[in-house]
């Protein structure tokens, strides 16, 4: 199967194609049945038949997914919990990431705030899966205010110095709004959500794998995290926008060597194995490098409730370059 492409086409039709167990890791966005302005697929089926239709799809992901592959499936919790009901002979279940982002109001029911990234795996002796750390979240609201927001009460020297283990309730990567960094598409997803959902399930070389693929959020992802990649998309229009982007993102997201998510100034995720080493628990030196003042002293951390860990000069202008939002390199760029 030749990989690093996006397919235009039917992704029933096009993974038909596809040989069983050959992803390392399955990715879908589907429509969500709510009547978006998509410019070649009617989003308003009546919803039998677009859960018919989801199952198919599933069904599919699912064969063409590895033994040791991870499946994810984004949508609203409506159409989420039928899935579960779905896969529950063909995967196992292993969470539901719940995406804090503000949704449309639906009426006559709670304000939806959240949407649900299912994560099965196909055979959970052979799956892969790494912990991945988050920076701790600090205050913004009033000027200077730089004070960690949860309270580790007289445990902060205990605190890890970039952040927390990431858990099932992501609430620090919003939604796509900026005009200037969104494509001609009504709901493309941003790549640092991508980039953590493929960190913490494949390595460098495995092969990503995503059947809607809009204008290719996923594929840039894994793209510039040094995985393979094959996407399939519908519109010729948003294929042909992913397949642009795509032939830009030359530049793999590291720094020293260790593969990183990052958007803006920030990192936003770090697999823990490849920040930390050895037993009792070290971090790596091409990892503490990137700091100017990492804490290595009990009293030093506890200073980390008012001060940020800083980057080291040569480390905040690779940041800049790799981590802006990709429309803008593009303009740049040409
Ligand atoms: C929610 S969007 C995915 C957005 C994508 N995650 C991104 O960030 O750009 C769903 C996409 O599925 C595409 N689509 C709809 N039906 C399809 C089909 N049968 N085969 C392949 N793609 C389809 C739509 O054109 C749309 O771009």
């Amino acid at each position: 199967m030749r990989l690093n492409r996006i397919l235009q086409g039917d992704c029933l039709e096009k993974m038909a194609d596809i040989p069983d167990d050959t992803f390392d890791m399955s990715f879908a966005d589907p429509p969500f049945n709510l009547d978006k302005g998509y410019d070649s697929y009617k989003d308003s089926k009546k919803e039998d038949k677009y859960f018919d239709w989801c199952s198919d799809w599933m069904g599919e992901m699912v064969r063409i997914t590895k033994p040791s592959g991870s499946i994810f499936l984004h949508n609203i919790p409506k159409w989420l919990v039928q899935y579960t009901c779905h896969l529950a002979d063909l995967a196992t279940f292993k969470n539901w990431i719940s995406w804090d982002a503000p949704t449309s109001p639906m009426g006559n029911t709670l304000q939806p705030a959240h949407y649900g990234i299912l994560y099965y795996v196909k055979d959970e002796s052979q799956c892969k899966f790494y912990e991945m750390r988050y920076p701790h979240k600090r205050c913004r609201d009033k000027k200077d205010c730089n004070l960690l927001t949860k309270d580790y009460g007289g445990k902060k020297h205990t605190i890890h110095p970039f952040g927390p283990l990431v858990s099932d309730v992501w609430t620090d990567i919003h939604r796509c709004k900026h005009d200037r960094y969104k494509d001609k598409h009504p709901c493309q997803l941003p790549v640092h959500l991508m980039e953590r959902l493929v960190l913490f399930c494949t390595d460098e070389g495995d092969s990503v794998f995503d059947p809607f693929a809009g204008t290719g959020t996923t594929l840039i992802a894994a793209r510039r995290l040094g995985r393979k990649y094959l996407g399939i998309e519908l519109s010729e229009q948003y294929a042909k926008i992913a397949a642009d982007k795509l032939a830009f993102e030359k530049t793999p997201s590291k720094l020293n060597d260790i593969w990183v998510s990052c958007y803006l100034n920030r990192i936003h995720t770090a697999r823990e194995s490849d920040i930390s080493e050895g037993r009792p628990k070290q971090f790596k030196e091409g990892w503490k490098e990137l700091f100017t003042n990492w804490p290595d002293t009990d009293d030093k951390r506890r200073d980390l409730n008012t001060s940020d860990l800083a980057f080291t000069k040569e480390v905040k202008n690779k940041i800049s370059k790799l981590c802006r939002p990709k429309k803008k390199v593009q303009e740049d760029e040409k």
